[in-house]
């Protein structure tokens, strides 16, 4: 018996990371689910790999249009919506970016970086929520699941509206956890840190081998091993399922401990203990 037998879930950055490690795991438990991503290949290629539980169609989550389709589809292949995965985010698009692949630093960002940024990570949450709320609502309840980062909790430089952003997605988080519980509605974001997706070692202007990405990683948390993909899909898995019943407005932190520790000067985490 699957942990999701039954349930249907919209997952969006399916394509990819998270999103696709997502899916499988999700499916390997027995949902059915619909991914929504710009990447429409690599969607359709996930979805292949899945069979019939799922399927892919072309979203750009800073649509309203897009995100009400991908919710409807979920109705019209296969007739409920459970669990909501607003997974989809990263940096602006490269015509909007300037300078670093953030935005910049702040008094260097253009407002057009700002707005493509914000627009990606939390307005993207925002239309996830109010398109699927009236669904999930009609369906008894479910669960709303949204991606932030540790960099809602840490400053990073060049990442003034990434960082706002995802702070935003876990307020915005709570808000809806509090507005709707009584109705059967839980929502919580999980807040990766260092992940080993493409997002990191394929972004527009600053690509780098998986394989030196991994070993960067290795060393920058306590844990020492590079977060995966599969990491963030196991407790997307506890929040989507009914063990986390009682579970609504969290920031679930999932990141090797590294906004646990503080590190020494002068050391990183890979040092040999001396
Ligand atoms: N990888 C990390 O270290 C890390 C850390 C903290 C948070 N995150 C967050 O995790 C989430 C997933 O990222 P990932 O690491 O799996 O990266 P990824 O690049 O592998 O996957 C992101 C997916 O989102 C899709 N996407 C981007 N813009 C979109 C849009 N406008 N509409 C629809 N789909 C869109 C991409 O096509 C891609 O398939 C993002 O919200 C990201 O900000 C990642």
């Amino acid at each position: 018996m699957g942990r999701l037998d039954g349930k249907v879930a919209v997952i969006t950055g399916g394509a990819s990371g998270m999103g696709a490690a997502t899916a499988r795991l999700f499916v390997s438990e027995g949902a059915r689910v619909v991914i929504g991503d710009i990447q429409v290949d690599r969607a359709a290629a996930v979805a292949g790999e899945l069979g019939k539980a799922c399927v892919a169609i072309p979203v750009d989550v800073t649509s309203s249009e897009d995100v009400q389709s991908l919710v409807r589809t979920a109705m019209s292949e296969f007739g409920r919506l459970d669990i909501v995965y607003n997974n989809a985010g990263g940096g602006p698009r490269p015509e909007s970016r300037a300078q670093t692949g953030m935005g910049g630093a702040i008094a260097d960002m253009s407002e057009a970086a700002w707005d493509a940024t914000v627009d990606l990570n939390l307005k993207s949450v925002f239309l996830g929520m109010k398109h699927a709320l009236p669904l999930l609502i009609a369906n008894g309840g479910g669960s709303i699941i949204s991606t932030a980062s540790v960099s809602a909790f840490m400053g990073m430089r060049g990442q003034g509206a990434y960082g706002a952003a995802k702070g935003g997605v876990v307020q915005l988080t709570r808000v809806c956890a509090v507005e709707y519980a009584d109705q059967g509605i839980r929502a919580n974001c999980i807040c990766p840190g260092a992940t080993l997706t493409p997002l990191l070692y394929d972004f527009p202007g600053r690509q780098q081998p998986r394989d030196e990405m991994e070993a960067t990683l290795k060393v920058t948390q306590p844990i020492p091993r590079a977060g995966l993909a599969e990491d963030i899909a196991n407790a997307a898995l506890w929040l989507a399922s009914d063990e986390s019943s009682f579970v609504t407005g969290q920031a679930i932190v999932v990141d090797g401990g590294w906004m646990a520790s503080a590190r020494q000067p002068g050391a990183g985490f890979g040092t040999p203990r001396g």
